[in-house]
């Protein structure tokens, strides 16, 4: 039988619609923007910024947003047509499935794991990092680090416990039920989004027009060697770097079997989170690279550089540079609650199709939620977030983001050449114009990831493959039916 045996359409949606025994459907089109907008605000926005700026770009920072911002529309607007389409939880795996066969839906399914499960363990590890600082270095070397660093006094790590606790205290509430996290979800969301409100209109006061000339940073300026690194050719760059922050909208098309009315409101959370994201991501990058100078985010305050601009150049508002760590520490656990739980669907779906073990699919008797695998994946991310350090994970996580683009953009295509009559409640634009240049853009960042990257996700796919052969392809129910 063929490795690229597909799972017709019709047997997929019936799946879908057998809610009485599966997840239940509870998220209405304002809960699923709030998913989004969940996962997405987070490192990217109040980290990656001033790097962008600081490394790449200059203030033209801005500009980088908005080339991201567009590469990522492409994709989505090829996941809105097959999540309104295929209202699945398990997102670009459910969707290769039907149109490009198992083998690449596994592959698919794999490399999600790595933006998913691998985001939700930088993430914690960030968490911790600045929890720690909000408490003034309280916690212990040792209790706060991985055992592969050591502090400038010469103290190992031995476990990054803050770390834990935030994965555990996530996990227990994505147990007791979607719409109990949603609703957490939705305070968190509240709460960052009008922080990052309340720094754009003060901050607004304070920008020093100056900061804007150059624009780009100019060529020849000591440091910015490379062509990622100056003028037009750094805006790119930067927007490179700036592409993690954006990272999170396809998360809500693996709520997609928990949404109400899917064919409406996927495209609704998916698109609208994006929208929302991008007015703000904008914004917010103007003030920041207005208040303080691009340059001094090479060096001065590189990772606490909101609460820098704000501490040097916003005199009486140091109560702004408190609630900016509280709204990053919000905002980090939205995006960690949102990717496990994007985690867990997929592996449900994979489940279901018995491509892994059926515990990743036992729902809890009373709250309907995929328990065991929120354990498992406790255990899996916990090891991560507990005894690694943060640095490794985060490109990577790029890499499987862009990576489940790209076959979405070109599932997108082959689903319109092979399947043009299926019901689409709504429709990608102008294909195959879209999904190309979604292919094109997203590939091009791929590249951009450097070496390292691209290694590591190498090896990772190969332990994938090497799962496929042995377990998946064997115990994969649509063969044994077939
Ligand atoms: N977009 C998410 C963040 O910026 C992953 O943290």
């Amino acid at each position: 039988m063929s490795l690229f045996i597909k799972k017709p359409l019709e047997q997929l949606l019936s799946q879908a619609g057998d809610s009485d025994k599966g997840l239940k459907r509870t998220l209405g089109a304002g809960n699923l923007i709030a998913l989004g907008i969940g996962a997405i605000i987070g490192a990217g926005l109040f980290v990656r910024t001033a790097a962008a700026a600081g490394e790449a770009a200059g203030p033209a920072v801005v500009v980088s947003f908005i080339i991201a911002a567009v590469g990522c529309a492409f994709a989505g607007l090829c996941y809105a047509e097959f999540a309104s389409m295929i209202p699945i939880a398990g997102s670009a795996y459910a969707y290769a499935y039907v149109t490009m066969g198992e083998f690449t839906a596994w592959v698919i399914g794999w490399a999600l794991v790595l933006e998913y499960a691998l985001a939700s363990a930088t993430v914690s590890i960030a968490w911790s990092e600045y929890l720690n600082n909000l408490l003034g270095g309280a916690i212990p070397y040792e209790w706060s680090h991985s055992p592969f660093e050591v502090s400038a006094e010469g103290v190992r790590g031995f476990i990054n416990f803050p770390a834990l606790f935030i994965l555990v205290v996530l996990t227990l509430i994505l147990i007791k039920g979607t719409k109990e996290s949603a609703n957490l979800n939705a305070i968190i969301v509240f709460v960052k989004v009008a922080i990052v409100l309340v720094f754009i209109a003060l901050g607004w006061g304070y920008i020093n027009e100056a900061n804007y000339t150059p624009f780009t940073i100019p060529e020849g300026t000591p440091g910015h060697d490379n062509w990622r690194e100056f003028g037009w050719g750094g805006v790119l760059g930067g927007s490179a770097i700036v592409f993690f922050a954006f990272i999170g909208f396809d998360a809500v098309s693996t709520a997609a079997q928990e949404a109400k009315n899917p064919k409406r409101d996927m495209p609704i959370g998916i698109l609208g989170s994006l929208v929302v994201c991008t007015i703000l991501y904008v914004l917010f990058s103007h003030v920041l690279t207005g208040i303080a100078n691009w340059a001094e985010f090479k060096t001065a305050g590189k990772e606490a550089s909101v609460a820098y601009a704000i501490q040097n150049y916003m005199p009486g508002y140091q109560w702004l540079a408190t609630l900016i760590t509280v709204a990053i520490l919000a905002g980090f656990s939205s995006v960690i609650l949102v990717m496990l739980m994007g985690q867990s669907r997929v592996f449900y779906s994979m489940s279901k199709d018995g491509l892994v073990p059926k515990v990743f699919s036992e729902l809890h008797p009373k709250y309907r939620t995929p328990f065991k695998s929120n354990w498992l994946l406790l255990i899996f991310v916990g090891l991560f977030a507990g005894f690694v350090p943060g640095s490794i994970a985060g490109d990577l996580t790029s890499f499987g983001t862009l990576f489940a683009f790209v076959l979405v953009c070109v599932g997108i295509w082959v689903m319109r050449v092979k399947n043009p009559e299926a019901p689409r409640p709504f429709k990608t634009p102008l294909v195959p114009l879209v999904p190309i240049l979604g292919i094109l853009v997203c590939s091009a960042m791929i590249f951009s990831l450097g070496m390292e990257t691209l290694v590591s996700a190498a090896v990772w796919m190969v332990a994938g493959l090497i799962i496929y052969f042995a377990y998946s392809k064997n115990n994969s129910n649509l063969r044994k039916e077939g």
